[in-house]
């Protein structure tokens, strides 16, 4: 795969060393305007860094898009020329609907948005993706880079705002829980970093178990709630001061804001 990553910051560089560990192109091209942060990835065979957004398009098949949304209609117009029936283009880009980018380059093009979140720097992004009609046949192809950098899933595109709520705002979802576990294990006598190793590990092994056995995690409940045991009081205490309910109510606020602010 000849790939470009257009707007190599944050995320453009987390995926370029996600494709770059896991020897996943053929070429890869680089840009942003200023490039000197990102110089040292020419050290890399086959990767190329660039200011030229045009030499990574003719360059390239699959183009993916990481800027920010205010820069992103620009730089389609810029490119839309250089555009052939060879290229797939693939946005990151939060709230620019596929509509909005057909109307730039033209419905024709295969066009898949994706929304990946930061566990992509360590591999382990949830990423959810979807097309526009031209795009469904070019999807696998998102799907087979994207799953070399975590998990990948395709989902309608009026979807997409929930699920940036449900994994990216995610993220900061999941860390608030592990600090509040680890403050607990502070308060039960553990040191900060004992007690955010304790949390952090038995977070990521609980989800290991739903994610290799498949079950619901009530399953896996049952088997810690000893009757009149520890774990069940605990759990009962969390319930009665609304933890499934606080946290399902912040899902609910998150994606009513996300609705007032992007289109
Ligand atoms: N970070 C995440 O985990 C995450 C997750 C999901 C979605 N997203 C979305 O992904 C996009 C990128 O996010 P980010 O955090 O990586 O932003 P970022 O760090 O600001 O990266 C954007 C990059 O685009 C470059 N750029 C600006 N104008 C350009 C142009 N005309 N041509 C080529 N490159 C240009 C900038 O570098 P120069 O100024 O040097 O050109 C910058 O390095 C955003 O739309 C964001 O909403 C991010």
């Amino acid at each position: 795969m000849k790939i470009a990553i257009i707007g190599a910051g944050n995320l453009g560089v987390s995926v370029a060393k996600g494709l770059i560990f896991s020897n996943a192109f053929t070429t890869l091209y680089l840009s942003k305007r200023n490039v000197q942060d990102i110089q040292d990835f020419e050290e890399y065979a086959k990767v190329h860094v660039t200011s030229d957004n045009l030499e990574a398009v003719r360059n390239s098949d699959i183009l993916i898009f990481a800027v920010q949304p205010t820069q992103f209609e620009r730089i389609l117009e810029e490119i839309r020329d250089e555009l052939t029936d060879k290229h797939v283009l693939i946005s990151t880009v939060t709230g620019f609907k596929i509509p909005r980018i057909e109307a730039i380059i033209g419905k024709h093009h295969y066009i898949i948005r994706s929304m990946p979140n930061t566990a992509i720097a360590v591999g382990k992004s949830m990423t959810c993706l979807c097309s526009n009609e031209a795009g469904e046949k070019r999807i696998r192809i998102a799907e087979a880079i994207f799953n070399r950098l975590g998990t990948s899933i395709i989902i309608p595109e009026n979807k997409m705002q929930a699920a940036t709520v449900i994994c990216a705002s995610g993220v900061a979802f999941w860390m608030r829980l592990i600090r509040a576990t680890t403050q607990g294990a502070v308060q039960l006598g553990f040191d900060a970093k004992d007690a955010q190793e304790l949390s952090m590990q038995t977070c990521l092994g609980a989800a290991s178990l739903l994610i290799e056995s498949g079950k619901h995690p009530e399953e896996e409940i049952d088997k810690v709630t000893t009757p009149r045991g520890c774990t069940i009081e605990g759990l009962n205490e969390m319930e009665h001061n609304g933890l499934s309910s606080s946290l399902i109510k912040g899902i609910q606020a998150s994606f009513k804001k996300i609705n007032t602010i992007s289109d």
